[in-house]
């Protein structure tokens, strides 16, 4: 799922809790429909869940993801698959797939134009892009706990750096008609996600995908302030004994002209 970052990524932590990231993009791989014999761009593989679900319908897929970490955790897991680091904005690939597939990734990648053109130069013509990102306003009420806090902590610097791009679906779309995909299927959804720890949901959840916001906090400063964080936001994200994210996703279906 990392793209181009330099976030360290733990993949455990990822495998562990946070599952649903992969679960969610088992439905993303039955839009991309693969094919005996296709050859398939995996990007932002991640751990490999989702290549391996690829591969499982005969076609030839290549994972690719940033993080040495979920690079060395996906060849673990699956030894018969192919796997390697390499960056979305930077992707070697020259005409060398029927499709590429990419699941929780783009929202990482702030350059995205060379993102889309990268993909765009790993196709052959009249190859598919199936994608699903964050969308605007995804996790809006989460981040924004976590910037009031750190703002009212002094770490304004840390509050005000952008991190992800969430585009509205007219945005993105827009961005790939300009680089000569056609889309064929396009949906902006909100996607309330149940979190798998009912006591540190938040707090879990931010150390595994917002470790950015934090990265120069001691740690025993950072607990308090993630605890601040999960305790500003149970009135609105704590129901039925469990804590909630309010994802908002972009996905897109889209081909090479
Ligand atoms: C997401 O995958 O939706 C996400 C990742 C990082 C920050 C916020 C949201």
């Amino acid at each position: 799922m990392p793209a181009t970052t330099d976030t360290k990524w733990n993949a455990h932590l990822y495998d562990d809790k946070h599952a649903f990231v992969f679960k969610y993009g088992e439905d993303l791989v039955k839009l991309l429909a693969p094919s005996i014999g296709e050859e398939i761009l995996d990007l932002g593989c991640g751990t490999g869940h989702l290549t391996q679900l690829i591969a499982e319908a005969g076609a030839d897929v290549t994972g690719v993801d940033s993080s040495n970490e979920m690079i060395e955790k996906a060849r673990a897991a699956y030894p018969g698959l192919h796997f390697r680091v390499a960056s979305a904005t930077d992707l070697p690939y020259n005409q060398a797939f029927d499709a590429v597939f990419s699941n929780a990734v783009l929202h990482w990648v702030l350059d995205k134009e060379l993102a889309i053109d990268g993909v765009y130069r790993s196709l052959r013509p009249g190859g598919r892009f199936v994608l699903e990102m964050g969308g605007k306003g995804n996790n809006d009420q989460v981040l924004l706990a976590i910037r009031k806090v750190l703002t009212r902590h002094g770490y304004y610097t840390n509050a005000a750096t952008q991190r992800w791009y969430f585009p509205s679906l007219g945005e993105y779309t827009s961005l790939l008609e300009k680089r000569g995909f056609l889309i064929g299927y396009a949906s902006h959804y909100d996607r309330e996600t149940r979190l798998q720890d009912s006591e540190q949901g938040i707090t879990d959840w931010i150390r595994m995908f917002c470790s950015d916001f934090f990265s120069n906090i001691p740690e025993d400063i950072l607990n308090g302030l993630l605890e601040e964080v999960q305790d500003m936001l149970r009135p609105t994200h704590y129901r039925y004994q469990a804590w909630w994210a309010d994802y908002k996703r972009l996905r897109v279906a889209a081909t090479k002209q």
